[in-house]
């Protein structure tokens, strides 16, 4: 394990790309794979997860091309029936949105896989997925905990699909694309609604490469049976979620100012920006033109050093900001007064519980930091909702912060998550002393360079 020890508080000072939103490039993946034509993916990122997409399609016969040092990858796509049976398991690596969204693809073909995984992946949750794959007519066989929840490895045995009106109980972009991803296999008319709306990459991108797909408020439908056509050249905008630990960490240092260029910008993703803005940070976008912005939003993003005061983060803003929960964490943290933000439990079915990590972590650094059950009733019924469909999600708890105190050095853990690492390198440039941090090793699943580029604008 390679520990990081940090002595806080510093400046920061520069302009930085960001690498290639993860969600984004995920996808560009799966659809270049079963679309026709050559797809060409610009400024790929080269972490973990996203090069276990790539690998499990190049297992399943797509012709694909790295070329890390350009940020490059070239798909010679096999067409919605072009896939071919792997001659072996398939591993996804810790790779949620690759293992989920490929259960979705699988549930069309006409054989039998089996995916396994790395350890962290195997203990979350896929009933949530699986059910309505197989509603559709997919069959799924996985292990089963005493209560009935569903975890991998997983075999599927794709067959005829038939559409289904599905109305998700949680807001999951993982859920929703599954179910997508199937109906592009499925006779008629595949209907997803969701509670809110979650990031919409997929409806997005599926469109850019023609499919028959239509958004109507919480409802996306797609008609099945449909050839793509691959987009051609495609550029993935920087990741939002990498941007979170800039913004927060040149909100809450002293002199401090960044420019993040060619971020995303996608409002499903956005939230961060909203409630660190509404927090009182000093933060300015500006939108690009380009043709690359024309399916997903991009530009750069300035921001100052600025004084931040507490806010409420609605349930109904979580799903534009779930992966940054912890960084916001660390933002309340030194925000003055209180911050609540509300239903959160979706955080305990992440990397790791990313409740109890951030908890623990922050209240070593002295962090005034409570866990209640949710005073959103919307929260607790929503909660009501996804259990009684089998999925057992806690959304019905809200995390209450008392910022305004500063944070002090401690000794803290990763628990092998790669948000968690982050979030807690930032708290420790900030705090006062010496902060060390177990494991980074982890953060190469979004953003290998992390430490690079932070060295870069260390003052
Ligand atoms: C993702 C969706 C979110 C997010 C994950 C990536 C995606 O998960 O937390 O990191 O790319 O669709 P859920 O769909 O479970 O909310």
């Amino acid at each position: 394990m390679s520990s990081f020890k940090i002595q806080g508080p510093c400046r920061i000072k520069g302009r930085i790309s960001l690498p290639g939103d993860k969600s984004i490039a995920h996808r560009f993946v799966f659809l270049g794979s079963i679309s026709r034509n050559l797809t060409v993916i610009k400024n790929f990122p080269f972490n973990d997860d996203c090069i276990s997409t790539a690998k499990v399609f190049k297992k399943l016969g797509a012709q694909i091309s790295y070329f890390p040092r350009e940020k490059l990858v070239k798909i010679l796509g096999k067409g919605l029936r072009g896939l071919k049976k792997p001659d072996s398991a398939i591993f996804v690596g810790e790779s949620g949105t690759t293992l989920r969204l490929l259960l979705g693809v699988l549930s069309g073909q006409s054989f039998k896989t089996r995916l396994i995984c790395a350890k962290s992946l195997s203990r979350r949750p896929m009933l949530r997925v699986t059910r309505p794959l197989r509603e559709m007519g997919a069959r799924i066989f996985c292990r089963k905990s005493p209560q009935g929840e569903e975890y991998p490895p997983i075999t599927i045995a794709g067959s005829n699909l038939k559409s289904i009106k599905y109305k998700m109980p949680i807001a999951s972009a993982q859920v929703k694309s599954a179910i997508l991803l199937a109906g592009l296999y499925a006779q008629g008319v595949t209907r997803v609604i969701e509670p809110v709306r979650s990031r919409d990459h997929t409806e997005r991108l599926l469109k850019a490469f023609r499919a028959d797909i239509k958004v109507l408020g919480r409802q996306v439908s797609i008609r099945g049976k449909k050839e793509l056509i691959s987009a051609g050249s495609v550029y993935v905008p920087g990741d939002i979620s990498s941007a979170a630990f800039f913004l927060v960490l040149a909100t809450i240092l002293i002199n401090s100012k960044i420019v993040l260029k060619n971020c995303s910008l996608n409002p499903t993703r956005a939230g961060v920006i909203e409630v660190l803005k509404r927090m009182g940070a000093d933060i300015k976008v500006t939108r690009h033109r380009s043709r690359f912005a024309r399916f997903e939003p991009m530009g750069d993003i300035e921001v100052r050093s600025s004084r931040l005061k507490g806010t409420i983060v609605k349930r109904s803003e979580i799903p534009s900001l779930i992966d940054e929960l912890p960084i916001l964490m660390v933002a309340a943290s030194f925000a003055q007064g209180k911050s609540r933000l509300e239903g959160v439990g979706e955080l305990r079915v992440k990397e790791t519980d990313r409740i109890k990590s951030m908890q623990e972590n922050l209240r070593k650094m002295g962090a005034d930091i409570q866990v209640t059950r949710s005073q959103s009733h919307y929260a607790q019924a929503y909660t009501d909702a996804s259990d009684s469909v089998g999925c057992k999600v806690t959304s019905g708890e809200d995390i209450v912060i008392q910022g305004g105190f500063g944070l002090k050095g401690a000794k803290v853990k990763s628990f092998g998550d790669h948000r968690t690492a982050m979030s807690m390198i930032v708290a420790g440039l900030a705090a006062r002393g010496i902060t060390t941090i177990d494991d980074t090793i982890c953060i190469s699943k979004s953003f290998p360079d992390f430490l690079k580029v932070l060295k870069s604008i260390i003052k």
